[in-house]
Parts: C-alpha cells; sequence; structure tokens
C-alpha cells in the first residue's frame, strides 16, 4: 500500500476532529467523523477473501466475548446483508515500510478495515474494537467515521524480566494480549539473570536443573535485607517458547529475546562454574543487584555462549537478538590472570576494552548467522561494535551518542520508560523499587531527543518501557504496573500524543477503565491521586493541586482527614508556616483516591533564589534547584522525587536570602543506597556570605557524620549576619571496588537545604 491515503487523510481531517467522545487509543493519526451509525447485530457477518485468516477469527473472537454476538465469517453475501469487510488490499508487497497502515470505514451499512499486508487488517480490528462497547446488547451502535492510520515509530515496545520473578507461560500470552491492544509490536523478554536462567537449553541442560532455581528470595525492600528460605524458580521449555512465539507472531509482536551477557550471569556460573574466573562455587542469587562474578571471557565461555545463541535463534526468528551487555563490574577481570592476559595479547587498553572485545566477538557470531545484536547502553563503553543496536536506559546520552554514530536506538530512559518505579505516592502503593514515573510523564515523553538533527533522528527505531521485576512477584502485580501507563506509551510510539492535551488523554484513557474491569486486569487507579506541584511565593510556597478534575479536590490544613464536608480546593495554597496539608479527590461525595498528606517545614530559605552550578540528572531533577528549598522533605525510604540525584557530579547550591538576616543553623538530607549505587558524598562544607561572593566556610561534615545520622544532618555555627549560603557536596566519585557499582559514577543524593 502506497502512502497514497494520506492525500485523503488531510482532507478528512480538515473536516472535524474532536467532537466526538470516541476514546480511542492510540490516538490515530488522521480521523472524520460522519453523522449516523452502523448498528451491529446477530446477523452482521464479516466478509472476507481470506476466511480462515488469524484476523478475520480474531475479530469474530473478540466480538463475541465483547457482545455475546456469534458473528459468521463469510466469503460473499448479497449487499443487503450488513457486513464488517476485511478487505486485504495486496497493492505493492515489497512496500514493507507500510505493512502496519490501514484504513477502517464505518459506514451506516457496512464497516471495511482494508491494509495491504495483515498487520494494517490487525490494527484496523484493534481500532473498531475499541469502538464497540462491552455490552450484550440486540443493537449495539457504532458511530460513522473513517480512519487513515499509521505509526510513527518501527520499535513499540515492552520487556518483561522473568529473572527476578518467573511467570508462567499463560500470562506471557495475556502480556502479548495487551501488547497488541494497543498496536504495539514487540516484546522483549528479559530470560537470563542472577536470580534464574528461564529458558530451557538442550545442549546445557544444568541451565535448568540448577540455574532456575534459587533457595530463599529477598522479602521487602532491599534496604531491609531480609529474605525467605524458599525453593523458588521455573523456566520455559523450548516448546512453549516455539508456542509463545507463533501466538505473538500471529498477533504482529516480535519477541526479542534477551541473554544477558558478560554481567547478570550468576545463575548460568551456579550450573557452569568453570565460565567464570575464579571457578565458583557459586549459587542462584537470593539478593537484587549487581554481582561481581560474570563470564569470564575464555574460549570456553565464547563456545558456550555460542552453542547457547544458535538455541536461541532457532526459537526466536526477530531480527535482533538482545545481549545485555548492562551493568558488569570489572572487579574479577582484574583480578584473572586469564583476563589480563587477553587485554596484553589482544593489545587492550583495560577491562572496559576487554568487556567491547567480549561484545564484538558475540556480535561476529550474530552476524554470521544473519542477525544483529542489541545491548543496554553500557556496550557504548570501550567502542561500540560495528553493527550494534544500543538500548538507552541510562538517560538518553547513551543513545544520543549511539545516533551520532549511526547506530540504531531504542529508547527506554529511567526518567520515562521504566514502569517499576512508583505511579503513585509511594506510601499508597505496592513496594517498588523507587522513582516516580505517573501517566503523566510517560504521555510527556519524546523518543527524539532535541540533540539530535533530522538525518541523526533517523536512527531512533522507537521506545519500550522496562519491567524489572525484583519487587512484582505476582502476574497481577505486572498488570498494575504497566496498565495503564503502557496505553500512554503506545500513543507516545504511534505518534499522535501532544503533553499539551495530556487531559484530553487522561479523559479517553479513564474510558478504557472500563475495558479492563470487563477483561479482568488488575490496574493502576492512581491516576484519581491528588497530585502536586510547588511553587516560590512571598514568604513561603503556593501549594498548587491537581487530580482528573480539579473542582473535585477537597482539603485540610489540621492534619484531619479530608471529607465531603471539607474546604473544596479552587486555587495554590499560600504556605508560610509549618503546616500539613491533606487533600483526597471527590466523586459523589466519595473519596475516589488515597489522601495526599504533605507535611511543610517552612524555613529561611524556603521559596528563595537557588542556583546550581551542575545540573542534577535528568532522571532526578525534576524541579530543578528549587526542590531544595521547597518547604518539603524527602522521604528517606523512597528516593523518588523529593530529592536531587547527581550522577558523578557534586552539588554545589547557592541560596540568596534577597536580605541580609541572622542565621546559626543548616539541615540537610542526603542518602546512602549502595545497592542503587547511591553513597553519601565525601563531605559537606558550608559558606556563608554576609555580602557579594566573600563566602567564609562555617562548617565541614564528614561522611562519617553523615552515617551516624542517618543523612539526616544539623548543622550548628555561631550565629551569623548572612544573605547567600552555599552548600557543595563532594560527589563520593568513582565507586571502589568490592562495592555495589564499582568503576561506575556514584550517584549523589540531596533534600531541603533549610536555614534558621
Ligand atoms: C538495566 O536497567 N540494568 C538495563
Ligand atoms: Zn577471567
Amino acid at each position: 500500500m502506497k502512502r497514497k491515503y494520506i492525500l485523503i487523510a488531510i482532507f478528512l481531517t480538515a473536516i472535524g476532529f474532536g467532537q466526538s467522545n470516541l476514546s480511542l487509543i492510540p490516538m490515530p493519526q488522521n480521523i472524520s467523523y460522519q453523522s449516523g451509525s452502523f448498528v451491529l447485530h446477530s446477523k452482521t457477518v464479516i466478509q472476507t477473501n481470506d476466511v480462515t485468516s488469524f484476523e478475520a477469527l480474531f475479530l469474530k473472537e473478540s466480538i463475541k466475548s465483547q457482545t455475546g454476538l456469534d458473528l459468521k465469517i463469510v466469503k460473499r453475501v448479497p449487499k443487503s446483508v450488513a457486513t464488517i469487510n476485511l478487505v486485504f488490499d495486496v497493492e505493492d508487497p515489497n512496500a514493507s515500510d507500510f505493512k502496519e497502515d490501514y484504513i477502517l470505514e464505518v459506514a451506516a451499512k457496512s464497516i471495511t478495515v482494508k491494509a495491504a499486508y495483515n498487520q494494517g487488517i490487525f490494527y484496523g480490528i484493534q481500532t473498531l474494537l475499541q469502538l464497540i462497547p462491552f455490552e450484550h446488547n440486540s443493537d449495539i451502535k457504532i458511530p460513522c467515521l473513517e480512519i487513515v492510520d499509521h505509526p510513527k515509530f518501527k520499535w513499540r515496545g515492552m520487556h518483561l524480566d522473568v529473572g527476578r520473578h518467573f511467570f508462567p507461560a499463560e500470562f506471557i500470552k495475556k502480556y502479548i494480549d495487551y501488547i497488541a491492544m494497543y498496536k504495539m509490536n514487540t516484546f522483549h523478554w528479559h530470560l537470563t539473570e542472577d536470580q534464574g536462567w528461564r529458558i530451557e537449553i538442550k545442549k546445557y541442560p544444568k541451565l535448568t536443573q540448577f540455574g532456575a532455581w534459587r533457595e530463599g528470595s529477598m522479602v521487602g525492600h532491599y534496604n531491609e535485607q531480609k529474605f525467605d528460605s524458599l525453593h523458588y524458580g521455573g523456566f520455559y521449555t523450548q516448546d512453549e517458547i516455539k508456542e509463545i512465539v507463533a501466538y505473538a507472531t500471529a498477533r504482529h509482536i516480535t519477541i526479542v529475546p534477551e541473554i544477558e551477557m558478560p554481567g547478570h550471569s550468576l545463575a548460568a556460573l551456579a550450573a557452569y562454574p568453570e565460565l567464570s574466573c575464579t571457578g565458583g562455587p557459586f549459587e542462584v542469587a537470593k539478593k537484587w543487584g549487581v554481582f561481581d562474578d560474570v563470564y569470564c571471557p575464555k574460549e570456553e565461555t565464547f563456545t558456550f555462549l555460542e552453542n547457547v545463541l544458535t538455541e536461541v535463534m532457532a526459537l526466536f526468528p526477530s531480527e535482533y537478538i538482545h545481549i545485555g551487555g548492562d551493568e558488569c563490574p570489572k572487579t574479577r577481570w582484574k583480578n584473572c590472570t586469564h583476563c589480563q592476559k587477553i587485554i596484553v595479547e589482544k593489545g587492550l587498553k583495560d577491562e572496559h576494552e576487554l568487556q567491547s572485545y567480549f561484545i564484538q566477538r558475540i556480535e561476529k557470531f550474530v552476524n554470521s548467522k544473519g542477525r544483529k545484536i542489541i545491548g543496554w547502553d553500557e556496550i557504548l563503553e570501550g567502542g561500540l561494535a560495528p553493527n550494534a543496536a544500543v538500548m538507552s536506559w541510562r538517560g538518553t546520552e547513551g543513545g544520543i551518542s549511539a545516533a551520532k554514530e549511526k547506530h540504531f536506538v531504542v529508547m527506554t530512559p529511567g526518567s520515562h520508560c521504566y514502569f517499576d518505579h512508583y505511579q503513585g505516592e509511594p506510601k499508597n502503593e505496592p513496594i517498588a523499587i523507587g522513582g516516580y514515573t505517573n501517566v503523566e510523564k510517560v504521555y510527556a515523553f519524546n523518543p527524539i531527543p532535541k540533540e539530535l538533527t533530522p538525518e541523526e533522528a533517523t536512527y531512533i527505531l522507537g521506545a519500550q518501557a522496562n519491567v524489572w521485576t525484583e519487587y512484582m512477584n505476582t502476574p497481577e502485580h505486572v498488570e498494575y504496573m504497566i496498565i495503564p501507563r503502557m496505553a500512554a506509551l503506545s500513543e507516545v510510539l504511534w505518534g499522535t500524543s501532544d503533553s499539551s492535551k495530556y487531559k484530553n488523554f487522561e479523559q479517553r484513557l479513564i474510558q478504557h477503565f472500563s475495558v479492563y474491569d470487563h477483561k479482568g486486569i488488575n490496574y493502576s487507579k492512581a491516576l484519581f491521586e491528588v497530585t502536586s506541584k510547588v511553587h516560590p511565593a512571598e514568604n513561603g510556597v503556593a501549594f498548587e493541586l491537581q487530580s482528573v478534575h480539579p473542582k473535585g479536590i477537597k482539603y485540610t490544613t489540621d492534619g484531619s482527614e479530608p471529607s465531603a464536608s471539607s474546604l473544596v480546593y479552587e486555587k495554590p495554597i499560600l504556605v508560610t508556616a509549618n503546616q500539613t496539608i491533606k487533600a483526597a479527590y471527590f466523586e459523589n461525595n466519595k473519596a475516589k483516591s488515597a489522601t495526599l498528606q504533605q507535611l511543610f517545614a517552612i524555613s529561611k530559605s524556603t521559596g528563595k533564589t537557588i542556583e546550581l552550578l551542575h545540573q542534577p540528572h535528568e532522571n532526578y531533577g525534576i524541579g530543578g534547584g528549587f526542590t531544595l528549598v521547597d518547604g518539603m522533605k524527602g522521604n528517606t525510604s523512597k528516593f523518588g522525587r523529593d530529592w536531587l540525584g547527581f550522577w558523578g557530579k557534586d552539588l554545589h547550591a547557592t541560596i540568596d536570602l534577597g536580605t541580609v538576616l541572622t542565621v546559626s543553623k543548616v539541615e540537610i538530607s542526603t542518602l546512602t543506597a549502595p545497592a542503587s549505587w547511591i553513597y553519601y558524598p565525601k563531605n559537606i562544607t558550608i559558606w556563608v556570605a554576609e555580602e557579594g561572593e566573600n563566602f567564609e566556610q562555617v562548617a565541614v561534615i564528614s561522611a562519617e557524620e553523615m552515617e551516624q545520622n542517618n543523612g539526616k544532618l544539623v548543622v550548628n555555627f555561631d550565629k551569623q549576619r548572612v544573605q547567600k549560603i552555599r552548600v557543595i557536596a563532594q560527589n563520593n566519585g568513582i565507586i571502589p571496588d568490592g562495592k555495589p557499582g564499582a568503576g561506575s559514577n556514584s550517584w549523589l543524593f540531596i533534600d531541603e537545604i533549610s536555614v534558621e
């Protein structure tokens, strides 16, 4: 199918957009609403020249489950019969760029889904299904319209980690259904991890005999360091995998399998310790995190991995094979005579180049079988393998560098695409790793960074959400974390999202909740939660509340629970003294959300001007410097949104009080969470200036003092007349050997600088 339809589309768009309340997601590229409706009833038939196509059967079964109507599939019927036509309109079978395009016409007498390829027909059907209500009625009305549609991005993906927790094959099929429902086309199946090897490999049976099982798991958050001692695990047989691949292929979804290397491989090493530097023995990990024992790049290891990949490639027909490459500590390699010998023999500079050598060897092998590799952005370090694609997860920088080097990129930055992050107020949510990525944030994502030229941007294949399952041990919990966030991502990837029209998306999304209810999906309703923003204000801050309908917000300022008779929110609340604000969203006088609770600690620095010499990392810097003087103290168990995070950089903040005041106390909070590579700064110094830039140091806080005070620092000094206060926290720097994240930059987290 040529893009001839585009011309029609431009005309159609002009007719009118937006007068209907249809809740299509992802919103089609072009839609024209017309008067009248098609009536779906028991005599309607599905007419198609390919009566045995998967698409025709899928449509029949889906209509049956939504409405109870069991429609016949026929090749030809008299004109008088109401039909849903599936028109496989093969014009140019080589025009594979357009294989996802479709046209959907709903007229009074017939519905037509037309496309050159089955995939387009499938997407047309998915759109049609969103127009058909879930109701068992004899006459179901579908509004007349015409849609001409195609996606923007080629890679519209969802990832799932089945290593940390194992999910049965039946759930994997449901996951694929959800991907298909939102016209996404890639399932990145993360099959191997430190905590479990999940794919049967005939040549190496111990991978699943031993590597798929562990004798305990973490309970609660990592910071609690608690474990159970339960035998836990599971794996997919090759027969199950074949069935799942066929299931996905029918739904036009490519499964990209991931076999992690050289790190995150402890489960494989537990089965075959001879592939390590030390020889083991090892056990399958019970703890989350990053482990020092990784594959040793010796011939035996390459033979093993090539044999594994040969079986993997026989099972998965995908163009790309994911080889991991992330978070590989170099500790063992530094102390391994074999590794050091290779570094010398191959003329490599260091262990980073050794990792690059490792990946390049694997790439050559995969390329020799007609496939390509994709890996996490660490594969850029030490030199990128010549044909590799990059999955950018530590922000978008890796993806930007790769695209500039003309490598294909899939964007998965933690900031917008990590669906293991919290999506609502942490205290109201099931335990999660951290972070804060709500639906609105996902919806605001743009996979094409502004740093790229239009030519470079063509290397961005698309994006995907990553679902790491340390804290998800049931299918229902996985559903909760992905839905509805994946609906937002689907519209970003289809290319019709517009973050300035987020409210329009949100209203459509709420309509989908009833679909989830009908399908029995366990989805998050965090969307109804009252969210907040703070702004600087005279002598304090202004607390702005938001919800799906702001008029539904009720709040209190005296610490009591909001009720139907509480104050109705009208405009940002001015906060100039210590107080607790509680708010909830009400519909029909009933609270529909959990209570938002915000404690304000107002000090002399609250709402004042603050300047940062170095900017925080994009993932943990939403509010910029103001986060440190917004009167809201971060919650130490959840290092998500209240904190500023600096990756390898120092905090260097200067607060201007606006006038000279007497000051004798500064309070600051910092964090340590080594598993997440967060370390206390080396030291924090506090400086004051009464005038201009004449700063004088008034305090030094050592890392030991931070340790003793759990990062909550109260610094008293002699009374000073000051206008400016400067706080410098020196980043811990490169993480030393033996610590989680060794060799990488440390994260530095800081919150609130209160001054009295
Ligand atoms: C990752 O999140 N370690 C790719
Ligand atoms: Zn070694």
